[in-house]
C-alpha cells in the first residue's frame, strides 16, 4: 500500500513559531515533526510516500528528507498552492495513487504511539470503502467527532459545540480509490476549505466507513499546548 502525508496548511494556531517555518518542521524531541509520520509509515511497511507541502518552507522538506533513501523510503513531493483544505490537498494524490488502489493518509501534525500495521492489515481485508481511527479524548469539540449508532459511524460532526461522543476522529485515514470521485462532489465549507469530514461523511452515508480505536497516546500537535504535549510524550517514550 502507498502512503500520503499532508504537511501543508497555515499553522495559524502555532504563530509566531510558524512565521518562521511550516508547522511540520518544528522540533519534537530530536527530530522535526514530519519525521514521525514518515517513520510510522515505514515501520508499517509503507515505503512509497507522497508528501504534500505548502509553498512555505518547501525546500526544507527536501533538505531533510531528500529522496527518502536515507530513511529507507521513497518520497515524492507535491505542492499545494494555498491552504484550501485537507480534502483539496488529498486531491493532489490522485495520480500518485493510481487506479483501484487502497492507501493510507496521515495528517503530519498527528503524533501517536500505536503501530499502523494491524490497521493496515484490517483495511487490506476490508472489501471497499474507508476506515478512520478514533481516540477517546477529554475535549472532542476540538476535532471531528463521530456519531456512533449500533457500532457504526453514521455521521461525523466537525468541531461540534455539543459533541455526541467522547471520541475524536484522528488524522489517520484509509481510503479506496473511490475517494477521488467523492472529492469531486465536495464543495468548500463556510471557512472556504474542502473538508475531509465531508469526504468521510459521504462514505458514512453509504455505510462504508469502518473504524478502529487507538489504544495508546495520540496528539494533534496543532496548538502550542498540544505541541508541548507531543514533545513530552516523545521524550517519555525515548526514556522508557
Ligand atoms: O487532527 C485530527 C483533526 O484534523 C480531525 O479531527 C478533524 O476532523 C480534521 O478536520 C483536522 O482538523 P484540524 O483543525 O486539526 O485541521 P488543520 O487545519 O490543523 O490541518 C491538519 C493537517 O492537514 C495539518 O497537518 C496540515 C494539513 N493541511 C491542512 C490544510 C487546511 C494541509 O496539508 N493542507 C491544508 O490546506
Amino acid at each position: 500500500m502507498k502512503g500520503v502525508i499532508l504537511a501543508g496548511g497555515t499553522g495559524s494556531r502555532l504563530r509566531p513559531l510558524t512565521n518562521l517555518m511550516n508547522k511540520h518542521l518544528l522540533p519534537v524531541g530530536k527530530y522535526p515533526m514530519i519525521h514521525y509520520s514518515v517513520m510510522k509509515l515505514k515501520e508499517a511497511g509503507v515505503k512509497e510516500i507522497l508528501l504534500v507541502t505548502g509553498k512555505q518552507s518547501a525546500g526544507l522538506y527536501t533538505e531533510y528528507l531528500g529522496s527518502g533513501s536515507q530513511w529507507g523510503v521513497s518520497i515524492t513531493y507535491a505542492v499545494q498552492e494555498q491552504a484550501g483544505g485537507i480534502a483539496e490537498a488529498l486531491g493532489l494524490a490522485e495520480r500518485f495513487i493510481g487506479r483501484d488502489k487502497k492507501f493510507v493518509m496521515l495528517l503530519g501534525d498527528n503524533l501517536f504511539q500505536d503501530s499502523l500495521e494491524p490497521f493496515l492489515r484490517d483495511f487490506e481485508s476490508q472489501s471497499e470503502g474507508a476506515m478512520v481511527l478514533l481516540k477517546e479524548v477529554p475535549d472532542p469539540e476540538r476535532y471531528g467527532v463521530p456519531v456512533l449508532t449500533d457500532g457504526r459511524i453514521v455521521h461525523i460532526d466537525e468541531k461540534p459545540a455539543r459533541p455526541k461522543s467522547s471520541y475524536s476522529v484522528t488524522g489517520i485515514y484509509f481510503y479506496d480509490a473511490e475517494v477521488f470521485h467523492v472529492l469531486k462532489t465536495c464543495r468548500p465549507s463556510k471557512r472556504g476549505e474542502l473538508e475531509i469530514t465531508d469526504v468521510n461523511n459521504a462514505y458514512a452515508l453509504k455505510g462504508r466507513l469502518a473504524y478502529r480505536i487507538l489504544s495508546n497516546w495520540w496528539v494533534d500537535a496543532g496548538t502550542h499546548e498540544s505541541l508541548y504535549e507531543a514533545i513530552r510524550q516523545v521524550w517519555k517514550e525515548e526514556e522508557g
